[in-house]
């Protein structure tokens, strides 16, 4: 476990991020990227503080390898590169080839624990895939220092066994462990029970930091890596804007901002450099060619848009009466107050204040009337449409 310098971090333990959007989130159907865009990605991932970039499969194509030995050769001395792996030694020498000329590489080697992944994927017993793990990752970490390896499926394992295989695992060199929930299946307290059982009952289980990955399929991705950290994890697997297989991963911009807003109740800290999440949410938007949908948490375009006249008014007053954290800290310049017939006339007057209108008493009751009139009738009211209507305004009065 890392402590990192800032004050306000002094207290609290860091949270490694390991961002997996170029790898588990390109696996996402549609979303896969051209090699340049895969480095202005890994170059925007470092510059925002993210601890470790997943970046990419070396063994997957030629391209894949080729990103990854370019990002892994960009790299500074403060980010981990790491490359995943098959528990197969040809994958595992491919990654250790595209990896190794980073400043700090890393090989990412899995393989499934499950018996429904036993029986019908691999076709192999309890203890061959033992065998397995402790020859794969003893393999790698012949190739590199830092050796994560991943039970897949660890939340459809027999803890019984989940234990014996995390344990070949460290005995074997792993550095980081990763449980993750493969199939989005966990629910929150099971997931953390399954973190503290782990740790608790594997003789050496402080050798390793313990991972969560997670996926969204029925919604919990964050909460559960939440709850992960709670049992006792300190690295989270995740990607931005929950870009991934099926119905994604666990969104980086929502745990992220879940520990700086919550650290009452999440004392933790990472790196991330939270002004820039919506550059970073924009960015894999463009270029995975997935939109955002409006009312995603942190960085959809509702996050921090108000239209009820119950609300823009206690704005107004004082932005934290519905506010949990500042359009700011994420990176987005303003709150703002979407005209609509649910606003009300101290939102109405503050709009036409920024368009440059000021009306007396009974001239701004009547343009009130009128843009309700019109916000009835029609669904988006925007700035030109308040304009005309407070022309007119204006017109009548000076007539
Ligand atoms: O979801 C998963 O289990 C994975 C592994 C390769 C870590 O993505
Ligand atoms: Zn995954």
């Amino acid at each position: 476990m890392t402590a990192i310098t800032t004050d306000a971090a002094s207290a609290k333990d860091r949270v490694v991020i390991f961002d997996t959007t170029l790898r588990d989130g390109e696996q996402c159907p549609g979303a896969s990227m051209t090699y340049e865009e895969k480095l202005e990605v890994a170059e925007l991932l470092e510059e925002m503080g993210v601890d470790v970039i997943e970046a990419g499969f070396p063994i997957a194509s030629q391209g894949d390898f080729e990103a990854v030995q370019e990002i892994a050769r960009r790299a500074g001395p403060d980010v981990t590169i790491a490359g995943l792996a098959r528990a197969i030694s040809g994958d595992i020498s491919r990654a250790a080839e595209a990896v190794r000329v980073a400043k700090r590489p890393r090989i990412h080697t899995f393989v499934s624990t499950s018996p429904i992944h036993l029986a019908h994927q691999m076709k192999k017993s309890e203890e061959q895939v033992l065998d397995i793990i402790a020859a794969t990752v003893a393999q790698a970490r012949n190739l590199v220092e830092d050796v994560e390896w991943s039970a897949m499926d660890a939340t459809r394992t027999p803890i019984e066994y989940l234990i014996r295989c995390v344990d070949a695992a460290i005995k074997a060199g792993a550095t980081t462990i990763n449980l993750p929930d493969t199939v989005g299946y966990a629910v929150p307290d099971e997931y953390a029970a399954m973190f503290r059982a782990v740790i608790e009952r594997v003789p050496n289980s402080d050798k390793a930091i313990f991972s969560t990955h997670c996926h969204d399929d029925l919604g919990l991705a964050v909460a559960n890596s939440l709850a992960g950290v709670a049992g006792g994890a300190r690295q989270i697997e995740c990607t931005i804007n929950g870009l991934g297989e099926r119905a994604g991963n666990a969104a980086l911009e929502e745990i992220v901002m879940a520990i700086r807003t919550r650290g009452d109740v999440l004392p933790y800290a990472t790196g991330v450099e939270t002004t820039m999440l919506t550059r970073a949410s924009k960015l894999i938007s463009a270029v995975s060619a997935f939109p955002v949908q409006y009312n995603k948490a942190i960085v959809g375009r509702n996050a921090f848009s108000h239209e009820s006249g119950i609300h823009q008014d206690g704005m107004l007053k004082n932005a934290e009466t519905y506010e949990i954290m500042t359009p700011e800290s994420v990176g987005v310049k303003a709150t703002s107050l979407v005209m609509g017939k649910h606003s009300g006339r101290h939102a109405f007057r503050e709009k036409l204040k920024d368009l440059g209108y000021e009306l007396g008493d009974n001239a701004l009751e009547d343009a009130f009337k009128r843009f309700k009139d019109l916000a009835d009738r029609k669904k988006h009211v925007y700035d030109e449409d308040i304009e005309a209507l407070v022309g007119d305004e204006v017109a009548t009065a000076s007539e």
